[in-house]
Order: structure tokens, then sequence, then C-alpha cells
């Protein structure tokens, strides 16, 4: 009987590939960082290329590392940024561009002729999202109308498109050699192309991004017992195991936190910061900003739904303190040089470098340092870093408790930052709720071997799931009602000088 399960964790800044046990704790992992390439101001992209070959390192370094070898795993999973996109040769697997990151507002000028078209929410019954720059469709549209190749390619059908996730299970099960050309649920639900109604590709949408549906993956769930494919014998696994398993790295963390429930929500504190709460089997509209997402489904079961509100700076914030100020050394030092200061100084960051995303959806806002006097120092600006995040995620619970008509009682935590005491401690203060985090902190790597695990009976349901969450960790409100109300009046004035920035 197999021992493990493996999950490929697809992120923005790096890839991973982790062993599980059972009970979901770590038995193997490995990291790789990959380059982030900025041509201009505003726009991101990653060489797909370099991203698989990471995958392949990433998967062999966690066996080496561990003594396990890939027929100890029972099944694969996959789980990715969402939204970046690739267009790729099918016969050749060359990537004809960069992948387009999600944080990339390259596609600005499009999305803004889509809204003077038909309004900013003239997608949303279908798809549940705003048109924006953060979404994959108008990515795919803009690379087949600026790379000629890709377009040729495209026209002959000749040309894959994917997110992350589709082209890892792609390069995994075979690649120009018959690899599988799939997508599930939660990542389709991020494209701007697909009805999370119906759960297909939307012709008309496509019609209008001109956008051909023959480069599109297969819609597939994100459990699934009809595995997609194998990993190769000749491939960094050294064995043939089912990929059948996939999420989008937010729904993933939410699966991965146990929140099957209606009504459970988890926030993920990465590169963003992603707030989701499982609405149930019907998808619940926002009227408030946030967006309506597929969370998970598993085999042929009805689909789960989600709110979510999204934050494109959290801790990518810290890196660029780190990489751009030079004031830390280490991203971890933040806490440290926050901490020799009481407070913030009456300084505000709010760090709208890719345009504000929730409950705003503005991409004319940029980026603010508010509040500044001469009493200001390095430590001032630093708690307003970590700061920045707790205020975001309190505007989305605000959204949130509006939309469901349900006020959060407790808030479930992963991701890098979580390790940051006063961060958590703060955002406790600033919800005025519980904030706890789980004893298995990779929550977003584990979601996906549940996904993969569930579909092979590697674990018999979500109960065995649901049994292995266990609380680490709690950070207790700890603020008086009116400094927390005077502390976010000032945080929304600061949020106000970011918009109209840009023409
Ligand atoms: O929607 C973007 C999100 O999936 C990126 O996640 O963890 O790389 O910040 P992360």
């Amino acid at each position: 009987m197999s021992k493990y399960v493996g999950a490929v964790d697809q992120g923005t800044t790096s890839t991973r590939f982790i062993i599980f046990d059972r009970k979901g704790n770590i038995a193997g992992v490995a990291q790789k960082e990959h380059k982030q390439i900025y041509e201009r101001p505003g726009w991101v992209a990653h060489d797909p290329m370099e991203v698989w070959h990471n995958t392949r390192e990433v998967i062999a370094g966690a066996l080496a590392g561990s003594g396990i070898f890939g027929a100890d795993l029972a099944a694969i999973g996959v789980t990715n940024q969402r939204e970046t996109v690739v267009v790729w040769d099918r016969h050749t697997g060359r990537p004809f561009y960069n992948a387009v990151v999600w944080q990339c507002t390259r596609t600005d000028a499009m999305c803004r002729k889509l809204i003077a078209q038909g309004g900013q929410d003239r997608f949303r019954a279908k798809t549940g999202l705003p048109v924006a720059t953060y979404f994959s469709g108008p990515k795919i549209q803009w690379i087949l109308e600026n790379v000629p190749q890709a377009k040729a390619a495209a026209l002959k059908g000749d040309a894959l498109f994917g997110t992350m996730d589709t082209w890892v299970i792609w390069n995994l099960t075979g690649g120009p050699r018959g690899g599988a050309h799939v997508t599930d649920v939660t990542n389709a639900s991020r494209t701007l192309l697909m009805d999370i109604n119906t759960l297909a590709w939307d012709d008309e949408i496509l019609g209008i991004l001109q956008i051909p549906p023959s480069g599109l993956p297969r819609i597939v769930p994100s459990s699934d017992s009809n595995a997609w494919g194998h990993t190769l014998i000749d491939g960094p696994l050294g064995a043939k195991v089912p990929v059948c398993g996939d999420l989008g790295d937010q729904q993933a963390a939410l699966f991965g936190q146990a929140c099957f429930e209606p009504g459970e929500a988890k926030n993920t504190y990465g590169t963003g910061c992603f707030l989701l709460l499982n609405t149930g089997t019907t998808p619940t509209m926002s009227t408030h900003g946030l967006l309506t997402t597929l969370a998970y489904q598993v085999g042929d079961e009805k689909p789960v739904y989600a709110l979510e509100g999204s934050i494109a700076n959290a801790g990518s914030l810290v890196q660029w303190v780190r990489d751009n100020l030079g004031l830390i050394k280490e991203a971890g030092d933040i806490e440290a040089l926050a901490a020799a200061v009481p407070d913030n100084g009456g300084v505000y960051f709010v760090p709208a470098f890719s345009g504000l995303f929730a409950p705003y959806w503005r991409s004319d806002a940029r980026g603010v340092v508010a509040g500044l006097t001469a009493y200001a120092n390095k430590h001032h600006v630093a708690r307003a870093v970590l700061e920045a995040t707790a205020y975001q995620t309190g505007d989305i619970v605000a959204a949130m408790n509006l939309d469901s008509g349900v006020a959060l009682t407790r808030l479930k935590v992963d991701g890098g930052m979580i390790e940051n005491d006063l961060l958590m401690q703060f955002q406790s203060d600033i919800l005025n709720v519980p904030v706890i985090r789980p004893r298995v902190a990779e929550t977003t790597a584990l979601g996906a071997a549940y996904a993969a695990g569930l579909a092979v009976g590697y674990w018999s349901d979500m109960s065995d799931l649901k049994a292995n969450w266990e609380i680490h960790g709690a950070w207790s409100p700890d603020m008086a009602r009116k400094d927390r109300d005077r502390a976010c009046a000032a945080w929304k004035k600061a949020v106000e000088r970011t918009l109209n920035w840009v023409d």
C-alpha cells in the first residue's frame, strides 16, 4: 500500500514539492525560486520553461532528501498561482511567450475598453468576476494579439492555452508525448471565460475576447478518480503515479484548512493575501466588491462555491521593503524592525502596486505612504507595512459580512506571514475576532494532496481530512473600540489618496 501523497505547489515566487503522510504531516519537501521579470512598470512575467525545470528539480530534490521513492506515492496533486497564463506549441512544448502573471497590468487598456463598452460587471452574472487586469482571459487575448507566432498557431489549432496548473500537469503527464490538457473548476473560475453556473467555457465571452476554444483545456473536477494522466517512468518521479488533484492555491488552502461547511473561512498571507468563505453549493453574488468563485468540486458531486476577497500585495510588500528599500536583510526581519516602536506614528502604507483589488477594483490606483511627519522613522514605516495587510483584510471582512449577512466569528489563517506575531495580533485587534492557526501550516500543498489522495482512496472521505485539522495557536483581540475605529478611519483616508493616480 502506498505510504504518501505528493503535491506540486507552483506559486508566484517559487515552486515546491511536498510529500505528506496520512496525518497530513510533511515527510519531504524541496523549494526553488524563479525569476520575476519586470519589463515595464506594472508588468510581471515568468519564464514557463524555468518554472517547469524547477518543478522537475524540486520533485527530485524532495524525494532524494527524504529517501522516499516516486513509487511510494499513491497520487499527485497540483496547486498553483491562479490567473497566470501560458500559451505554448502543442507539438514542441515550447511557450510562445513568457507567462503573463496575475499581478501584471499590461491588459489595462484592453480592460478599460471592455468596461467602456459594457461596464465593469458585464460578465459578473456568468463568471462571478468584474472586468480587471487580474484575470486570465484578457491575458491570453494580449498574447494572441501581440505575439504573431502564437496567433498563427492558435488559428491552426497548434497552440495550447492554460493557467500554471495546466502547464505543469501537461508537462508532468507527457508534454508533447500526449500530456493531459486539463484545468480544474477552481482555476477555470479565475479566467473570466467560464460560466460558473454551467462549469463550461462561455462562447459569448470567448467571442468578445477573440479566444479560439480549440486552445482551451478540458475543465475537470478538483479531485477526480478518473486520473487525467500519469507521471512518466523517465520523468522526475521515476514512476507512473496518477495525477488526479488540481486546485488554485487559495482554494487549495481552503481545502487544506478543512473549511468544508458553509460559513467557514480562511485567510492566506502569501505574496498576496486571499480570504475565502465557503458559501455552499449555490453561488452567492457579491454586491460589495468580492468575487464569486468555485471553492472545489470532488468527483461528480455538486460543486462548492466561495466568496473571495483578493489583496494583491502582502508578503510582496515586505519583499519590496527588503529588495527595493534595503531596510531589512531577510523578510522575517521586518517584525523586529516594527516592534521597536509601540505604534505606527501616524504612518499608513497602501501598497496599490497593481492598482487596488478587492473590494475596490481600481486599476488607476497606485501606492501611497500617508501621514508622514518628521517624527516618522523606518520603524514606523515597517509597522505601517505590516499593518497594511491587516487593514486590507479588515476591508475584505467588512464586505464579506455585508454580502453574506453573517458576521465572521473567527478566522483560520495560514501562509508565510503568520509567523509574524505582531501582524497576527494586530489582525485580531482590527477584526475584533480570534485568529487561529492550524498544526500543519502548509495548507496550500496539503489541500492539493488531499484532493489527489481522496481521488485514489488514500483518504476515504472528507471526515478523514477534518480529523487531521488541529489548532496550533491563536491570537485574541485586545484593542479598545475607539482606537480601532480611529485607526480604520485613517486607513480609509490613505486608501482614498491612492485613487485616480493613473489617467
Ligand atoms: O490569485 C493569485 C494567487 O493565486 C497567488 O497566490 O500564494 O502566490 O500569493 P500566492
